[in-house]
Formats: C-alpha cells, sequence, structure tokens
C-alpha cells in the first residue's frame, strides 16, 4: 500500500544546557493516521514537538512537509504550514477571558483595521454552544475548572483547520465524558486526511487510538511500527530500557494510631456531611467520577478553600484549617492535580522549589545549613530519578514529568503526617510511576497516613487499604482491601442516590 508521508523530521538534534534532549531522531508521519509517541519521562517527546510547532530551533536536521524541506521560525509560520499544537503544561493567562484566549494571535480584524470584537463575540458563542460548554465568552480562565480550559485549548487547536495536529498529553486533566468527545474528535480529523501526533503516558488510550507507535528513549528513536504490531509489553519495555518485575509495590504494614479524622465536612455546591478516616501506615483512596467532590475534599483539608461546617481532628486534636499555613502547621500536606496553578515556583530552581516547603529544616542555630539541604534534596531526586543536569536547574526546563516528581519531593522533605496525594500519577511515565508507588509504600512503613485520590482504578486497587468512593458530593461506599474490584467501585461510583 502507497501512503503519503505528511511529515518528516530529519536528523534532528537538540541540546541544552547540561542535556543532549535530541539525537538524531528519524521519523515520520503519514497523511489520515494518528502517530503516537511514548516514552519515559525525559524521553525528548515535548522537545521534538516543539521544534515541530517553531518554539524550539533544532541544533541540525531537517523537518519536510509533504517532503520539502521548510523552515519553521515560530509557532506563525507553523501555523501558516498547517500545525497546530495542544500543549501539555496548560499555560494561561487566569485574567485573560474565553473569547481573548480562543483568538489570542489570530484576531479577527474589521474593515476599520481594528480586532473585530464583534465576530470574535458571535464566533465565540457559536463555538461554546456547538460544544455544550456553559460558560459566557467573557468569562476569565481563573473561573474555569482546569478540565473546561484544556478542552478549550483542544477545541482550538481543532478550530484552525490543520493538517498536522500535535497533542501533548491532551487527556491529562479533562474528565471521562470529555476524552470520549476527543476521540471522536481526533477520529473525524484523521478521516478528513488530517495528521494526528499524539503522546501521552495513558497505555489503554494509546492502544486505543494510535495507527502508528514510535518510542523515545534518552532523545533516540527506539522503534517505530504499526500498532498492531505492538503490544503494552513490548511498548513499556521499550520505553524503559528493562523489564518491570512487579506493577504495584503493595507491602502489609502495621495499621496504627487514628492520624486524621474528618466528621460531616460540608461546603456547600461541592460536597455534603463527609465522613472518613486515616491511620498511621493507611494507605487510603479516593475514586469516584470526576466532579465528584474529591478533589474539592482536600482543598478543603489542606486551606485552600473554606467548609461551612464539619470537624477535624488530628491526632486526636480538634483543628479549624483556615489556610495552607494552618494544614502544614499540622503536619499536613497535598500534592495538587494542577500543578501550573498551586505547584511550581516557575522561574526558581528544582531546589528552591523542594527546600522551599521545609526552610525551617535547614534553617537552625541562626544559619542555614546548605550542604545538609543539598543532601537531602539531591537523595530525593535520585531516589524519585528525577532527571534534571542539576538541582539548580530551573524548574520550568524540567519535562512535565520531572516537574511533577520535583512537587512530590518537596512535599517528602517536609516530613508531614498526613500526605494528601491528588492524582500523584498523572502524567507520569510508568517506569517513575513504580517509584512513586515505592515512595508511598516506604512512608508508609514510617507510619504516615496517605490519601491518594486517583482517576486510574488499577492503582488504588494496587495500592490502597482501604478505597472511599464518591458520588455526586458524599461518600458512596467504602471497601478494604478484601474486597475490592473495579466493578464494585463502578457500582458505589455511578449511584445516583444516596
Ligand atoms: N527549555 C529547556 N531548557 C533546558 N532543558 C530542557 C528544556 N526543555 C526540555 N529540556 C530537557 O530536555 C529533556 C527532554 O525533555 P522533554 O520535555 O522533551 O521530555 P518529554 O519526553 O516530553 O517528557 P514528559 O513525559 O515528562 O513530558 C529533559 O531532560 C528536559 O529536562
Ligand atoms: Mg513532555
Amino acid at each position: 500500500m502507497d501512503v503519503d508521508i505528511k511529515l518528516r523530521v530529519s536528523n534532528i538534534e537538540k541540546s541544552f544546557p547540561g542535556v543532549k534532549a535530541l539525537d538524531k531522531i528519524n521519523f515520520s508521519v503519514k497523511k489520515g493516521t494518528v502517530h503516537v509517541l511514548c516514552g519515559e519521562n525525559g524521553a525528548g517527546k515535548s522537545t521534538l514537538m516543539k521544534i515541530i510547532n517553531g518554539i524550539y530551533k533544532a541544533d541540525a536536521g531537517e523537518i519536510l512537509i509533504d517532503e520539502k524541506v521548510v523552515e519553521i521560525q515560530n509557532p506563525i509560520k507553523a501555523r501558516s504550514l498547517g500545525i497546530s499544537m495542544i500543549f501539555q503544561e496548560l499555560n494561561y493567562m487566569p485574567e485573560m477571558t474565553i473569547e481573548e484566549s480562543l483568538f489570542v494571535g489570530n484576531w479577527p480584524i474589521n474593515k476599520y483595521g481594528n480586532v473585530d470584537w464583534a465576530e470574535i463575540r458571535k464566533r465565540t458563542i457559536t463555538l461554546l454552544k456547538k460544544e455544550s460548554l456553559n460558560y459566557l465568552p467573557e468569562t476569565k480562565l481563573k473561573d474555569l475548572t482546569v478540565s473546561d480550559i484544556q478542552m478549550l485549548e483542544i477545541l482550538k487547536a481543532i478550530s484552525y483547520n490543520s493538517d498536522i495536529i500535535i497533542m501533548d498529553e491532551p487527556t491529562s486533566a479533562i474528565t471521562q465524558k470529555e476524552v470520549e468527545l476527543l476521540f471522536k474528535k481526533i477520529n473525524e480529523l484523521r478521516d478528513r486526511g488530517a495528521s494526528i501526533i499524539y503522546i501521552s503516558h495513558k497505555m489503554d488510550e494509546i492502544f486505543k487510538i494510535a495507527d502508528e507507535i514510535t518510542i523515545f528513549r534518552d532523545g533516540c528513536v527506539i522503534d517505530s511500527r504499526a500498532k498492531e504490531d505492538y503490544d503494552m509489553e513490548t511498548v513499556i519495555a521499550q520505553m524503559v530500557g528493562r523489564k518491570l518485575e512487579n506493577n504495584f509495590p503493595k507491602e502489609d504494614i502495621e495499621i496504627g494510631e487514628k492520624l486524621l479524622e474528618v466528621k460531616n465536612l460540608t461546603n456547600e455546591g461541592n460536597f455534603r456531611e463527609v465522613s472518613f478516616c486515616v491511620y498511621e501506615g493507611e494507605i487510603v483512596g479516593f475514586a469516584g467520577l470526576m466532579g465528584a467532590g474529591r478533589t474539592e475534599i482536600m482543598r478543603c483539608l489542606f486551606g485552600l478553600d473554606e467548609y461551612q461546617s464539619g470537624e477535624i481532628t488530628i491526632k486526636g486534636e480538634k483543628v479549624r484549617i483556615r489556610n495552607v499555613k494552618d494544614s502544614i502547621d499540622k503536619k499536613m500536606v497535598m500534592l495538587s492535580e494542577d500543578r501550573r496553578r498551586y505547584g511550581i515556583i516557575p522561574v526558581r530552581s528544582v531546589k528552591e522549589n523542594v527546600s522551599l516547603g521545609s526552610l525551617k529544616k535547614f534553617i537552625y542555630g541562626g544559619r542555614l545549613h546548605a550542604k545538609e539541604e543539598n543532601d537531602t534534596i539531591g537523595d530525593y531526586c535520585t531516589k524519585m530519578r528525577v532527571k534534571t543536569p542539576s538541582i539548580e536547574t530551573s524548574i520550568e526546563s524540567l519535562s512535565g514529568g520531572n516537574q511533577q516528581k520535583v512537587i512530590l519531593a518537596k512535599w517528602m522533605v517536609t516530613d508531614p503526617d498526613v500526605l494528601i496525594l491528588d492524582e500523584p500519577t498523572r502524567g507520569i511515565d510508568v517506569g517513575a510511576k513504580f517509584e512513586i508507588y515505592k515512595l508511598m509504600t516506604e512512608l508508609a512503613k514510617q507510619k504516615k497516613g496517605i490519601i491518594m485520590v486517583s482517576s486510574e482504578l488499577p492503582e488504588l486497587i494496587g495500592m490502597c487499604d482501604r478505597i472511599y468512593i464518591m458520588a455526586k458530593g458524599r461518600i458512596a461506599g467504602e471497601l478494604s482491601r478484601e474486597t475490592f474490584s473495579q466493578e464494585g467501585i463502578m457500582r458505589f461510583a455511578t449511584k445516583t442516590t444516596s
């Protein structure tokens, strides 16, 4: 069969200070296909995509579209060549409105040569209506949920009518229903002959949507085949370059005293009368569909939102949590699902991001113990395989998954009693997921209590001692390890009355 090559990259190389991100990359994408890129965190996937989109300049190599060499100096040039991209890191301006964000850089102009706001309003309303998004065009992005912002980004990229659409982990922050909508759209795009490059760490997704799969490792292409010629084990083995022994390093750990007890916690509109507890050495899961209220509860516990009524007891002491400081003082910390908004301090180094949460630990006797600080942080980064040239590197230059690991390290260093992990493995590659699970086990052994909110049932089932299942702002059920099953969890999660 003779299929046209739409996009070809030839011998692309790219280095950053201290890292060779891409080493002689060759690969090609056919017309009317979905080409999935897999690879560990830091393998170079996003870097290659940014080169194709004109954000970075390659040190060497060529890009060909329809087998003709093209120069892509910037994203505007990329768009004129029919390339659009959905970025891995949601990089939005909170004060921007929906309509501004949809048309930024692409403003319709009226006959007087000014930005045509009436036209923008009209097109925005049409688009929102078509996608059943219930927002006004003038809504500010900061008032939207992460998943709606991501969905808008997706719609925007698709609306350009491009022939090459790059999607860098588009589903990391959207709901299951939206994933289905996205897949439907991808199929439509493919049917009209567009080429889609799709990056994801989610194996089930990859096998659902791919026509072709290419595996990256340490800046090189390892292999590239049609989906039919791959199976999951092979993909994983090629990605990590080793065989993963065991998916879930769960151990039997003695359960100790009650660490955290929550009674009848209510935040009107989000959740009602939620009661649960966490013991020392326990990993407690929170399952539920998106929007069930899990993140909202955790936000209240961590002092990001207020609760109207209810009681929180930590180690036998009744506490009132009004802000994040209250929570950290009580040795309860949270890894947030939206690392852009609440996780990283962008321009700072890896080291600063880790140690800012626990400077007190390194400052005593009136001075900062820099060596101790460096050693501790270095230690955690090694343990979690954070891929960075040094701990002095700016956190923003790390790959998405590695940023997540740094935030996790930050909270580990504070030595908390209760650790709330909201989607801790989102955007994390299979190898590093295993490292995070191992760390969770280790923390449990140190008698810490861990709450894990996750949308991935296998990891909840694999790692937890108990799972609470939420539906519509209430706890709909609770299962203990002996009774875990995906069906059992889903039955509670989809419960319509309680
Ligand atoms: N702007 C930058 N400055 C310095 N180093 C960078 C920059 N962008 C990427 N890197 C480095 O290049 C390497 C490849 O990163 P890249 O973001 O392409 O990985 P990735 O495959 O997309 O990973 P992930 O799955 O975590 O998103 C990493 O070592 C990363 O730290
Ligand atoms: Mg990436």
